[in-house]
Parts: C-alpha cells; structure tokens; sequence
C-alpha cells in the first residue's frame, strides 16, 4: 500500500490584524511547500468571487450598507458555500492555507459589540483547523505599515478592538509569530510549524469540526 497517496492534507489557517502580513506569509509558505512536493492550495476568506462575496465586497468597499448581523452571516455562509470543496481538497491529500477563517469572522463582529457566543453559532460544524497561526503585531505598528487602504475596518481604534477579540478565542491550536520580526524569520518560523502539523495529518490525525 502506498500510504502517502492515502495520508490527508492539512488545514491550516493564518489569522492577525489587517496589515499583519498574512498575505504575503500565505504566498511564502506556498512556494516553500510546493517546493518541497507536497500538494498544496491558497485560499483566502472572504471568497470575493463568489455570488456572497461580491455583497461581502462592496459591503467592505462603502458601497453598501448591511447590518452588523446580516453581514455576519454572510462572512460565515461564504465559508458555509465552500466547506464541501473543501472537505473533498483535503481527503484527496491536498494542504489547503487560508488567509483568515472563522476567527476573523467572530472577532471582527463581536468587537462591534455582537454577542460572542451568537458570533460563534454559524461557524459550528465548519472544519476545524489543524493548526491556527496568529500573526501577532501591535495595532500601532499596523497601521504604520504603509497604511491602511481605506477598507472599512481599516482603523485603529477598531483594530485595537479586534485584536482583544482576537485574544479571547486563543485556543489549543494556536501558535504565535512575532509579525514584527524581519519577513525572513516570519517565513521561517512558519515553515517550521507548518511541516510538523502536516506531518501530523499524514500520520492520521482526524479531521474534526468548530466549535467542540
Ligand atoms: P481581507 O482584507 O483579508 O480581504 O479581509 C477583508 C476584511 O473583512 C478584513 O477587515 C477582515 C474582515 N472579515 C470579517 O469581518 N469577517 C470575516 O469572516 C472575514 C473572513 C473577514
């Protein structure tokens, strides 16, 4: 039996502040391990293609106005639209590295005052991350960061905000990177944690479900 061709990939999701790093880290970790020969995609939330996610974007871009709870729903029917893709990416063997998930979703909500535990709801059953990597900044040097390109939750107070909620849903499988370090050490240290939770999964770790 060729057990590599039956081992699962990894679901491993970057989180952190807008202007963190996380898009350029997805495309690093991409290459790095699409060199080393494992299947590998890059996804991010929210799906802008989508039917949801052109309301999600002009929602972003000021073009529209939703409430705080529709648009919720929407950022959670987005990753709702795509979890059987992505059940399937992962059975067949695929890694799957996805610029924000449910932790935005929740954190970004609930610092507009939303109750945490409603936040949650629309996410349980969705597939639960092996690995969450938290690109930890100080809002102050975010918004430093070559500024912010006018999006609608692309102001200080409100990052400040986000980034406490942020803090609250810390769990397990959570690991930290100092996003102020050089993107270099970023890089590597992301790597690193990465290949160890891929690791895991081809061993057979269980695919399992937020938010139990
Ligand atoms: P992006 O800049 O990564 O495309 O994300 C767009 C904005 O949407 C960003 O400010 C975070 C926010 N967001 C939510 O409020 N809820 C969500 O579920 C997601 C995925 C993002």
């Amino acid at each position: 039996i060729n057990h590599q061709s039956e081992a699962r990939g990894a679901l491993i999701v970057l989180e952190g502040l807008d202007r963190s790093g996380k898009t350029s880290q997805s495309g690093r970790l991409l290459s790095n391990l699409a060199g080393l020969g494992y299947p590998v995609e890059s996804w991010r939330f929210p799906d802008r293609d989508t039917a949801v996610g052109k309301m999600i974007s002009s929602y972003l871009s000021n073009k529209s106005q939703l409430d705080d709870h529709t648009i919720h729903l929407l950022f959670s029917a987005n990753r709702w639209e795509k979890r059987s893709l992505m059940e399937a990416k992962l059975k067949s063997g695929t890694s799957l590295i996805v610029d924000r998930y449910s932790y935005s979703g929740v954190a970004f909500s609930a610092a507009k005052g939303l109750d945490i535990e409603w936040c949650k709801a629309p996410e349980v059953g969705l597939l639960a991350p092996d690995l969450v990597v938290y690109l930890d900044i100080p809002p102050e040097k975010a918004a430093e960061r070559g500024g912010y390109g006018g999006e609608r939750y692309e102001q200080l107070e409100f990052q400040k905000n986000v980034a406490r909620h942020y803090k609250m849903l810390s769990d397990a499988s959570w690991k930290m990177i100092d996003a102020c370090l050089p993107m270099e050490d970023v890089e590597k240290q992301l790597k690193e944690m990465v290949l160890d939770c891929v690791t895991s999964c081809q061993k057979g770790k269980p695919i399992s479900q937020l938010w139990l």
